[in-house]
């Protein structure tokens, strides 16, 4: 698959492609788990095929042909690890002692569809599978610790996990913007970061190059942070300008909660400025690539526009 977009092909065909990729490889990593337990194996399936729209896996595999020019049997794993994690995440996210919500991704959240232990059980199933899929399908032993270790930082205590615990405590306060952006960078933007830069590595694995010697990894590194960001903006304000049947999640919830988010403190004109202003600044992180980063242009561009 070429890292710039066919002049025929729309943006929705090329990520239906990735997401296509992306839930194959998904289903033959569960499929191998042959001694999970029945009803958690449910639960798992339930959360992970529910459709989702699969951004992070699709950054990582456009990133991975951004260095490399095609992706690879790395790249596919990492992709499936990362939707993994971000899977868990949502799961977690919707409990009753965090977000408390009842509809994900067009139906009733993992605790609804099964129960509240489950639910636990099947995030912490998915988080640990993802560890071990980058453990076990990576022969590379260098590239899968690495692997290994920037997507635990980026979902750890100092990063999604950090960001987690900062939403919650900022509920019913008025935040100032330095703490929105703490949470938002820390819950959201970190796992675009980590997808962009997982992608890249496993590009680097393909061309058998060193890893830091042109920038390369800090251009991918940039670009995720800033559309991550940015995603977690939008985020906030499809939340209070789209309906539930849009999102497939319930809209209005922020407010409801009174969290802390970018239309809640600035309002949603400044917010969009600054959705716009990064991704402006996003695209301008990836200039060590030249015209090959044309899906990543794109991508930027089609986050702006999107309506759930
Ligand atoms: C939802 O992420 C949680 C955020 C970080 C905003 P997505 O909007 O990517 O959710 P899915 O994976 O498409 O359901
Ligand atoms: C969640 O942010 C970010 C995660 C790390 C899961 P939100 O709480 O705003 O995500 P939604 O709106 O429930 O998808
Ligand atoms: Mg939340
Ligand atoms: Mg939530
Ligand atoms: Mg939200």
């Amino acid at each position: 698959m070429p890292a710039t977009p066919p002049a025929d092909a729309g943006f929705d065909d090329l990520l239906n492609d990735k997401v296509r990729i992306v839930n194959l490889q998904l289903e033959s990593l569960l499929d191998e788990q042959k001694d999970i337990h029945e009803d958690l194996k449910k639960a798992l399936t339930y959360t992970l095929f529910s459709p989702g729209k699969r951004i992070r896996p699709a950054l990582l595999l456009w990133s991975c042909e951004v260095v490399a020019g095609r992706d690879n049997h790395e790249a596919r794993v990492a992709a499936a690890a990362i939707e993994m994690v971000h899977t868990y995440s949502l799961v977690h996210d919707d409990l009753p002692a965090m977000d408390d919500d009842d509809l994900r991704r067009g139906r009733p959240t993992c605790h609804k569809a099964f129960d509240e232990a489950t639910a636990i059980l099947a995030g912490d199933a998915l988080l640990t599978l993802a560890f071990e899929v980058l453990a076990t399908k990576i022969a590379d032993t260098r590239l899968a610790v690495e692997l290994i270790n920037q997507l635990a930082r980026a979902a750890g205590g100092a990063g999604m996990i950090a960001g987690q615990v900062a939403d919650l405590r900022a509920e019913h306060t008025v935040g100032s913007v330095e703490s929105l952006e703490y949470i938002h960078v820390n819950k959201t933007a970190k796992m675009f970061r980590c997808a962009a830069v997982m992608g890249g590595l496993c590009g680097r694995a393909e061309l058998r190059q060193r890893w830091s010697d042109d920038g390369q990894l800090d251009a991918l590194a940039q670009y995720g942070l800033k559309i991550g960001l940015g995603f977690q903006i939008a985020d906030d304000i499809l939340d209070v300008s789209a309906s539930s049947e849009q999102l497939g999640k319930t809209a209005g919830k922020d407010l409801d909660a009174a969290k802390c988010t970018y239309p809640a403190v600035i309002g949603i004109e400044k917010s969009r400025e600054l959705e716009h202003r990064l991704a402006r600044e996003a695209i301008e992180a990836l200039a060590p690539f030249g015209a090959r980063a044309g899906m990543l242009h794109a991508l930027a561009a089609a986050l702006l526009q999107r309506n759930r």
